[in-house]
């Protein structure tokens, strides 16, 4: 279950973060590929899906299973998140999040927002860990999910390649209330805390 919300952001504007609808199939497709053109923030290079196929996975992102948000400013959507629980039942407690906002709207708390919207769903939905891969490079993006309690938990080095270069991927995680194993989680998860990337 999610409820939308409205939030005011640093510079004022007011966002709507909603699911994502039948009709915003083609602006989320545009607003994806912007962001995956500027080509080192995202592992997608492109979607190259019809406004029906995007359709089929808003329907797939039933609330349960997953939750596909948009952010929306002024009638045109600038944000995406996406939280996808494991398919198999092993995996079934943890959701994989992807984020990406539109140039103009971020670094005004939007991320922030977002995230905390999906955060509140994972926990009402059951989630119990959130997981996501970051480029080591995406020094925002660290600082915000670091912000949100995401601890590191691995590393592939030279995973991508973004301009030339090879560049790590940093995989981060967050448990929503006490990880299992509590007594040695918690002394990695202080070992982690203090890792420096
Ligand atoms: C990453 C992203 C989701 C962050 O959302 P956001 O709303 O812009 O987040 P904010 O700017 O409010 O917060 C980012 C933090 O990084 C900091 N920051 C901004 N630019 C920075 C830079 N160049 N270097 C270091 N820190 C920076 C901000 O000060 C802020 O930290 P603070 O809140 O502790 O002050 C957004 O920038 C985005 O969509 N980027 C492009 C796509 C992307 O990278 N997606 C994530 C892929 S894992």
């Amino acid at each position: 279950m999610f409820r939308q919300r409205s939030v005011t952001l640093r510079d004022g504007r007011r966002a709507l973060i909603r699911r994502a609808e039948a009709h915003d199939a083609r602006a989320v497709l545009d607003h994806v590929n912007a962001v995956a053109a500027e080509g080192i923030y995202l592992m997608t290079e492109r979607l190259d899906l019809t406004p029906k196929e995007e359709r089929a996975v808003f329907r797939r992102a039933d609330g349960v299973s997953m939750l596909y948000l948009v952010a929306v400013v002024d009638g045109r959507i600038v944000g995406t998140a996406t939280f996808a629980r494991g398919r198999p039942s092993k995996s079934r407690h943890t959701a994989s999040l992807g984020l990406a906002l539109r140039r103009d709207t971020r670094g005004v708390g939007l991320g922030t927002a977002m995230m905390e919207a999906g955060t509140a769903w994972a926990r009402s939905a059951g989630v119990r860990k959130l997981t996501l891969g970051v480029f080591a490079t995406n020094r925002p993006a660290l600082r915000l999910y670091r912000r949100l309690g995401l601890l590191p938990e691995g590393r592939l080095r030279g995973q991508v390649v973004l301009r030339g270069r090879f560049v790590d991927e940093i995989l981060m995680a967050r448990w929503l209330g006490q990880p299992p194993v509590a007594r040695r989680a918690k002394r990695s998860r202080a070992k982690l805390a203090r890792h420096k990337y």
